[in-house]
């Protein structure tokens, strides 16, 4: 089956809570922020990973663990944009969550909310699952790669080091975890349900984290010479924030030549595992000379 962006959205949809009750705005608060918009690479990661080694249909584990990630991506991003942190306004062309509800507590609740509820999204799948054993290593990846080992380790440090300068040993820890993290565990959690061998679950790993680095550098060279209307973010936010890029340790030229050496080395581990990579191959060169 192909999978887009817009069919990624209705599966989203399915699983997002109703909007009544006395908890009525943060309900509101958290379908605002999962139904912004976002290109959903995490979830498509996922699902052609999964097809690399199971060429059966969607299962609902499967669709579970794509709508979770993506929820616990868009968590990372409320959180990233509030005051106390990046301290953005503009995400995917629409007000940040705390800047539309006009609240920085709505914005902390609405990423906390995010968060946890992707994990109910996902362990509801037990009920419908034919494996609960790869079911359960795949929720123990997604928590392990959004948490202390993973994106908000990621996050902690990036936010510790702003203001001052960051070393290139430093710089790569933040993007391998703050970045790569939740891409890592887009493949692996893909590799998992699909039946692959702990070995093919490893060198999913290490493609998704070269991506991941590729990605976050890709990032920072958008945040200096993007453009603002396609982006749908506000350009310079590093720079505002005082904060080590890749650009500005390594500059625009060889941060470029970088994205495009770690998603060929990607590409290389690619071959190295069962199935079909051409979807993948795809969606990586897609990600080298992204705009958005
Ligand atoms: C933005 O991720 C944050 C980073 C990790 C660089 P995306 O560029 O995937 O954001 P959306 O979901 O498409 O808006
Ligand atoms: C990545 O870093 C953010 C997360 C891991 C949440 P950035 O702070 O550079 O991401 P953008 O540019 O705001 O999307
Ligand atoms: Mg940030
Ligand atoms: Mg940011
Ligand atoms: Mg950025």
């Amino acid at each position: 089956m192909s999978m887009n962006t817009e069919y990624i959205e209705e599966m989203i949809k399915e699983f997002l809570p109703k909007e009544k009750g006395f908890q009525k705005t943060i309900l509101e608060a958290l379908n605002y922020s999962i139904l912004a918009g976002g290109k959903r690479l995490r979830p498509l990661i996922m699902h052609e990973t999964y097809r690399l080694f199971c060429d059966g249909p969607v299962t609902p584990d499967l669709k579970a663990m794509m709508v979770a990630l993506e929820m616990i991506h868009s968590s990372s991003l409320v959180h990233d944009d509030l005051p106390c942190m990046d301290n953005d306004r503009f995400r995917r062309g629409k007000l940040t969550t705390w800047a539309k509800y006009e609240s920085e507590a709505t914005g902390v609740l609405a990423g906390d909310a995010l968060m946890i509820y992707a994990f109910e999204v996902a362990s509801s799948a037990y009920a419908k699952t034919k494996n609960p054993e790869r079911l359960c290593k795949a929720i123990h990846i997604l928590a392990n790669k959004t948490g202390i080992y993973g994106m908000i380790g990621g996050q902690t440090v990036d936010v510790e080091l702003t203001g001052r300068p960051m070393s290139a040993e430093e710089l790569d820890f933040v993007f391998r975890l703050k970045t790569g993290a939740l891409l890592e565990s887009a493949m692996m959690i893909g590799a998992v349900l699909g039946g692959a061998t702990l070995k093919e679950v490893e060198i999913c790993r290490k493609i998704a984290e070269n991506v991941g680095v590729a990605f976050q550098i890709r990032d920072d060279i958008l945040d200096v010479s993007g453009d603002e209307a396609v982006i749908g973010k506000p350009l310079h936010s590093d720079e505002k924030n005082n904060k080590t890029t890749y650009v500005s340790l390594y500059g625009l030229s060889k941060a470029q030549e970088d994205v495009e050496a770690l998603t060929d080395e990607a590409i290389r581990l690619l071959d190295e595992l069962p199935g079909d990579p051409g979807a993948l191959k795809a969606l990586f060169h897609s990600m080298i000379s992204r705009n958005k």
